[in-house]
């Protein structure tokens, strides 16, 4: 080769670096597709929650694998995939986007904006799925979670790092009551998660326009699986929501997260099970459905000082059918938390609202947690009212109550009307101790139930004008000293005996 052209020299260098012998792309086909499943075969090496990418670039991720099939659920729309399209695997498990960039938005379980906003300025893309902490790394539930809402806080008191799960029939409050802890965190420093998994487009709108109307959207994020996406995206959400949570619990700081509900997603598991051809067993749920939710819920809990003292308090909604709570979904998930709050249609017809039903829900951890001044004064509340329930049960076949028994349901009434409250209206630790302070020393007594509304209503701004060192010290630490109880206790009691 004496004379050569540039042209020549190059391409006898490309041929040079050229790797020789075969190149080993491995690739399967879809063999079907639809509801949002593909099956696919030729993938030998996929592994289980494997990402796999299609011919048109869509994602999805193995469920199952057999001998020679590959079980995939779809991420994106499926209308798109056909029988026969290629399939890559990635070597990569589903991930989300995680870091402070996610507040105040509204996103997909993928993180992809839903809120016309720009896209996600993430610290990192995590795992969808993590490891809950050991119990070597967690520490007690100590600290409170107040949700505004004084039947809650003052009988079934949570904590951070509690699970607590909200069960009822349709249409009883259960997402009011969730919201209504949300909002409450305007005043804390609590950052919420809500996952709506298969909610009505219609009722996540009415939940982000509430809780940016009264509450703190700039530390909410909103990850969002609406009922019309795919079975897959519904499936992740609440993982994916964990983990944008649990960003914030491993730096020390302090989340909420909503999951609004687990029966939809219990439904979409089992649709996704059914699908790929999983055995069915009760209620046609595969076995691992108890698994799944309790893998997922673990990862709520109060973490030790040496791991930050971050926590992540989660609080699961469930539906129930006509009030059953021994249906599979409802005896699992009453099993994993640490407690529940059973909304009661009966209650929520008779307006009782929130409708809590006082016999059947429980606390399990958080009562301890109760911020001292309220813990002092609302001691007696639960079985106070347990037993004027029954007092008044009893008292409808008739007969002459005795003076004891007469002011024990006049008390109970009067507690009844305290404990229903409006949606939107938390209240602080200060009205809240404020208000059992009074029950409890009898200055209600004189006041109409129908009249106990008004004052709930009059009250935080009366206290912030007549009680405010009370206010202040309640609102910085959760105690109160003598004399500004004292300081109270009579603001309280001029605001029940004006006219
Ligand atoms: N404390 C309350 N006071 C008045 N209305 C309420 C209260 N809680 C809930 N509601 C109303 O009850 C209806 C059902 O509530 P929702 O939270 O959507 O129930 P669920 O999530 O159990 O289906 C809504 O229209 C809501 O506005
Ligand atoms: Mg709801």
């Amino acid at each position: 080769m004496t004379s050569s052209s540039p042209w020549l020299e190059r391409a006898a260098k490309r041929v040079a670096h050229a790797p020789i012998g075969p190149a080993i792309e491995e690739f399967g086909r879809v063999r079907t597709i639809g509801d949002g499943i593909a099956m696919i075969s030729g993938l030998p090496s996929a592994r289980l929650d494997e990402v796999l990418r299609f011919e048109r670039g869509q994602l999805g991720f193995v469920q199952t694998l057999d001998r020679d099939l590959v079980g995939c659920v779809v991420l994106d729309d499926a209308e798109m995939i056909e029988a026969g399209d290629r399939v890559r695997g990635t070597g990569e498990v589903v991930r989300t986007p995680v870091g402070p960039g996610l507040l105040g938005r509204v996103v997909d379980p993928l993180g992809r904006p839903l809120d016309g906003g720009p896209p996600i300025e993430a610290v990192a893309r995590e795992p969808i799925e993590a490891a809950a902490p050991s119990i070597v790394e967690r520490d007690l539930v100590k600290e409170p979670v107040q949700t505004g809402i004084l039947t809650i806080d003052a009988l079934f008191a949570l904590g951070r790092g509690q699970r607590e799960l909200i069960i009822g029939d349709r249409g009883t409050g259960k997402t009011s009551i969730a919201v209504d802890t949300v909002i409450n965190q305007r005043a804390s420093d609590l950052i919420c998660v809500y996952i709506a998994v298969g909610q009505k487009s219609s009722t996540v709108v009415r939940i982000i326009d509430a809780i940016r109307r009264h509450g703190a959207p700039e530390r909410c994020i909103f990850v969002i699986a609406a009922p019309t996406v795919s079975p897959g995206l519904q499936w992740i959400a609440p993982f994916a929501g964990m983990t944008m949570a649990e960003h914030f619990r491993n730096r020390g700081q302090h989340a909420l997260v909503v999951i609004d509900d687990l029966s939809k997603h219990a439904a979409t598991h089992r649709e996704i099970a059914l699908l790929t051809r999983q055995p069915p067993g009760r209620e046609a749920f595969p076995g691992d459905v108890f698994y799944l939710h309790a893998r997922l819920l673990e990862r709520a809990a109060k973490l030790s000082a040496e791991r930050g003292g971050g926590s992540l308090t989660a609080l699961p909604i469930a539906e129930t059918d006509a009030g059953n709570l021994s249906a599979y979904i409802p005896t699992n998930l009453i099993s994993i938390t640490d407690g529940q709050l059973v909304l009661s249609s009966r209650l929520f017809q008779a307006d009782q609202k929130p409708a809590i039903d006082i016999g059947t829900s429980v606390s399990r951890v958080g009562g301890k947690t109760q911020a001292p001044a309220l813990r002092e004064v609302s001691g007696t509340m639960r079985l106070d009212y347990a037993q004027f329930l029954e007092l008044e049960m009893f008292s409808r076949f008739g007969g002459a109550p005795d003076a004891r028994v007469k002011a024990q349901l006049a008390r109970g009434m009067r507690l009844r009307a305290l404990l229903s409250q409006p949606q939107y209206a938390p209240l602080r630790l200060t009205d809240e101790v404020a208000l059992a302070m009074a029950l409890r020393d009898g200055m209600l007594d004189a006041v109409a139930p129908d009249r106990i509304a008004s004052v709930r209503e009059a009250l935080p701004a009366w206290l912030d004008q007549h009680a405010g060192p009370a206010v202040r010290m309640m609102e910085s630490g959760g105690t109160i000293d003598t004399e500004r109880r004292d300081l109270l206790s009579s603001a309280v009691r001029t605001l029940v005996q004006a006219p």
